[in-house]
């Protein structure tokens, strides 16, 4: 079986989909890997990387794909690309179906199967494929680390000779695995942290770190298996109020809120930055789903009076060799789920496999892409008989139900 790694195309990334020493994983499972020269090369992995890890390095990506079963990618793939991939191959990537239901097309017109990480069921058995926690564990770490550089004070305390400076003091809006580890990496630097959630749960794990818990006094209402949910506008209106002075009060503010799907809450308004002290730093985790802050541009520093205000852009890519490891670590597990004897056999009774799949050879199996597109959407599962007969009940509609990013299942670990 042969599996395709070629350059990622969007602009900015510079991730690869597969690394060396998962390469030479995968030929334990009988899949082996085909390198488009210079795909691994912005993450700093070589070509001789790869031919010494076993796989093979091939001048171009229409090499690459030629003949290929499996396409791994970091990215969606743009619909010019999806032209260049063979017929009814499978590609394991990024794929956000219904913002890209045009790439979604392309792919059921090719007859492809398709599988999104977006999707993947958050129960303790998918952990270990997790993509958008291990991407957001990498977010959240280089958010910490934007934030001390930006600073033009210490994080740590210093007691010298000279005088005592205090910590910094840095508040984290949204604890979920990003914020967690912005949260980690700021407590590391020896900054003082507060932080705040919506969701309750989050409470005991950021005092876990060391960091203190910021309570308002406002009901959330909490989302299903563990996410977020969106909040109504008099909510977000009374938690700005409430917040003010936390932010006002902290040389740094680090966002990282996000609602699965939708646009991300705005929690750092243009007249709470006013309120911040000459120095203060916003880096925004979130700039590139809308901002929680309002001022904050991808990719971007902005003045704001005297507060700089960092929105970052796609930071997993900003150290792609870790972040391009996990992910390729997160592939090789979904592999060795689907792959059996060598060969690529999905098992469609599984919940992960039917979780993730946005496309099943050729038809639209994602209730979102399939309605954006304006076609029937087509069931993914394939109940075995016993689980016809015993488990129909919890199975219930076994397709992908379509919520676009938002994730299902009961056994989510918190
Ligand atoms: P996310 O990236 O969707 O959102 C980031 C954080 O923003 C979340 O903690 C959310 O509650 C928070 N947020 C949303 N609106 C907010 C608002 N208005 N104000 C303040 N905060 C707001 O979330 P992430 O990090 O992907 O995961 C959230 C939770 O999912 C985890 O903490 C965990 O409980 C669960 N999870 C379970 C996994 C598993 O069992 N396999 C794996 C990863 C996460």
């Amino acid at each position: 079986m042969k599996l395709a790694v070629i350059k990622e195309s969007r602009p900015g990334e510079s991730r690869v989909a597969i690394v060396p020493e998962v390469a030479a994983k995968l030929a334990k499972l009988g899949v082996e890997t085909a390198v488009q020269t210079g795909a691994g090369d912005a993450a700093r992995f070589s070509d001789a990387d790869y031919e010494a890890a076993g796989a093979t390095v091939v001048a171009d990506a229409a090499a690459a794909l030629a003949g290929a079963d499996i396409v791994a990618h970091v990215q969606t793939p743009t619909v010019e690309e999806v032209a260049t991939l063979p017929q009814g191959t499978t590609v394991i990537s990024f794929l956000q179906p219904v913002a890209s239901s045009d790439v979604v097309k392309a792919m059921a017109d090719k007859g492809m199967t398709a599988f999104s990480f977006d999707l993947l069921p958050r129960i303790s058995r998918a952990q270990s494929m997790d993509a958008l926690s291990s991407q957001a564990t990498v977010a959240g770490y280089r958010a910490g680390l934007a934030a001390a550089e930006e600073l033009a004070k210490f994080f740590p305390m210093f007691m010298t000779a000279a005088g005592t400076v205090p910590p910094a003091k840095v508040l984290v809006m949204g604890a979920g695995v990003a914020g967690l580890q912005a949260i980690a990496t700021a407590r590391r630097l020896g900054a003082t942290v507060r932080a705040y959630d919506v969701r309750t749960a989050a409470k005991e794990e950021v005092q876990s770190l060391g960091a203190k818990f910021v309570e308002l006094d406002l009901e959330a209402q909490d989302g299903a298996g563990g996410y977020a949910k969106e909040q109504s506008a008099e909510y977000l209106a009374k938690q700005q109020e409430l917040l003010a002075a936390e932010v006002a009060a902290a040389d740094v503010v680090i966002t990282t809120a996000q609602i699965p799907g939708r646009k991300a809450p705005v929690l750092v308004t243009e007249a709470m930055l006013a309120g911040m002290s000459e120095g203060a730093v916003v880096i925004d985790m979130a700039a590139d789903s809308g901002g929680n802050c309002e001022k904050s541009q991808p990719g971007e520093r902005v003045r704001v009076g005297g507060v700089t205000v960092v929105g970052l852009s796609n930071p997993p890519a900003s150290m792609p060799t870790h972040a391009s490891f996990l992910y390729s670590r997160n592939i090789a597990n979904v592999l060795d789920l689907m792959v059996k004897d060598g060969a690529l056999t999905p098992d469609f009774n599984d919940e992960i496999v039917v979780g993730m799949c946005v496309v099943k050879a050729g038809q639209v199996v994602h209730a979102g892409a399939a309605e954006a597109l304006g076609v029937a959407v087509a069931t993914a599962a394939e109940p075995t008989p016993e689980a016809d007969a015993g488990a129909a009940d919890d199975t219930g509609d076994a397709g992908n139900d379509g919520q676009d990013d938002e994730q299902q299942g009961d056994e989510v670990k918190s």
